[in-house]
């Protein structure tokens, strides 16, 4: 295929990196969502909203490392705020001023936040907040979304056939699919007396909910006395005060990542007070061996580099900032239904504010059955496509605020070659997509 051997010749460096890499990595990388068929590129530099990768090719970042450069890479004042903070030295072994200042950013952008932890990731901001539920409510379970990812632990895994987890720790478990709201109360009902919390990405990857399905989960965990977990480690990044703001539902925990932290590895929850209590050393007058009801450390918890990047990048995301991100994001999901009406192609594009996304599926995606439906392998050869003509497109799809018109433009001019590159393919593989 054409697409494929553009992209092999055009990568010579990054397949030679990648194959060294395989003799000590499994699959030659440390994250299963970074490797790709036939091979990843090895990336080298980025700048603004570009990057460049080993063997010198530059495209336009549309990935972010997955979403968490909202301001692109290298923002001089970011650069700034975290050479300040080098210069202090990396990591001190105590509370520094500059996490407070962090926390009490968030907290005004969150309803009903009073109290901020912060993790070295998404994962373990989720894996906390939800020991903090259970630690709470004093309930064992979890319910979650099918197919809905909160990073790589026991707890979460995509679908109840998950390897590798012990049958006690998935008994914890139970699901009901996204944007059923009928199945979420279901679920919520005949679990309350057992369940500490539901955790929900309020968009969950590139879907959006249904009217209704938010506030009804909401309404349940209210009404059966379970917490409601956000999952806003992409999300946060939809608006001013997250997704939560955008649908008006406001969750008992915020769980976030990425953007927070400028480009250093981060996590965070946040929720009120008293859900927090567990964390909270009581008593003004403390007995010797005061202690909180739940302990939790870790090495890099509230990193300098992190407190001091994300600052400054939560200083510099005013509202409308993202408002325009959203006008971009609309631009670039309008472009690419144009795009696909124009080459006769059903494929689904999705996302919301500074997310979008294709799907190749004639299916409306909003759950995980229906997103199944996608052809994964169109999905990869529209990637590579992309990054024949110098797009840089992964998995999260997404907009910077440092993305220019010229951007989108050359993005979607590449995404009209592609697609219509790729028609031979799809009516090989998926004749029913073409009209
Ligand atoms: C919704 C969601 N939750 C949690 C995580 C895990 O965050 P991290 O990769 O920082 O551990 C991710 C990562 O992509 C995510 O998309």
């Amino acid at each position: 295929m054409r697409i494929l051997e553009d992209y092999r010749a055009q990568n010579p460096g990054s397949h030679r990196a990648w194959e060294g890499a395989s003799r000590f990595l499994p699959s030659g990388n440390t994250r299963s969502a970074l490797f790709w068929q036939p091979f990843p590129l090895c990336l080298r530099r980025g700048e603004g909203s570009h990057n460049w990768d080993v063997d010198g090719n530059e495209r336009i970042d549309f990935n972010f490392n997955n979403t968490t450069l909202i301001l692109g890479h290298n923002h001089p004042k970011v650069v700034e705020a975290a050479r300040a903070q080098w210069e202090k030295g990396t990591v001190l072994g105590a509370p520094t001023e500059t996490e407070p200042r962090l926390a009490e950013e968030i907290t005004k952008r969150l309803r009903g936040a009073d109290r901020v932890r912060f993790t070295p990731s998404g994962t373990e901001a989720n894996m906390q907040a939800v020991r903090v539920a259970r630690a709470y409510s004093r309930k064992p379970l979890l319910a979650k979304c099918l197919g809905a990812y909160h990073g790589s632990w026991d707890a979460v895994p995509l679908t109840p056939d998950a390897v590798g987890i012990p049958p006690e720790v998935k008994d914890c478990t139970v699901y009901f699919p996204y944007n059923d709201a009928e199945a979420a109360e279901e679920t919520i009902k005949k679990h309350r007396d057992k369940l500490a919390a539901v955790i929900v990405e309020p968009t969950m990857r590139d879907m959006t909910p249904r009217p209704g399905f938010l506030q009804t989960v909401r309404e349940a965990t209210e009404d059966n006395d379970v917490l409601l977990l956000f999952d806003e480690v992409i999300s946060f990044r939809l608006s001013h005060g997250g997704a939560q703001a955008l649908y008006g539902v406001t969750p008992d925990i915020t769980a976030m990542g990425k953007i927070i932290g400028g480009g250093f590895p981060v996590g965070a929850y946040a929720a009120t007070d008293e859900v927090m209590s567990p964390l909270s050393i009581p008593g003004a007058d403390l007995p010797e061996t005061a202690s909180p009801i739940l302990g939790f450390s870790g090495t890099f918890n509230a990193h300098p580099l992190a407190m001091a990047a994300g600052l400054t990048v939560m200083k510099e995301m005013k509202p409308a900032v993202y408002e325009s991100m959203a006008e971009m994001g609309d631009e670039m999901r309008d472009g690419l239904r144009d795009v696909l009406a124009g080459e006769g192609v059903d494929a689904h594009v999705g996302g919301v504010g500074s997310l979008f996304s294709v799907a190749w599926t004639d299916r409306e995606v909003m759950d995980h059955e229906t997103s199944r439906t996608a052809d994964r392998n169109l999905f990869n050869v529209f990637n590579l496509g992309m990054m024949n003509r110098g797009v840089f497109i992964l998995g999260h799809p997404n907009v910077s605020a440092v993305q220019t018109k010229e951007d989108l433009e050359k993005a979607l001019e590449a995404a009209e070659e592609t697609v219509a590159e790729m028609k031979p393919l799809i009516k090989e593989r998926a004749p029913h997509l073409l009209r």
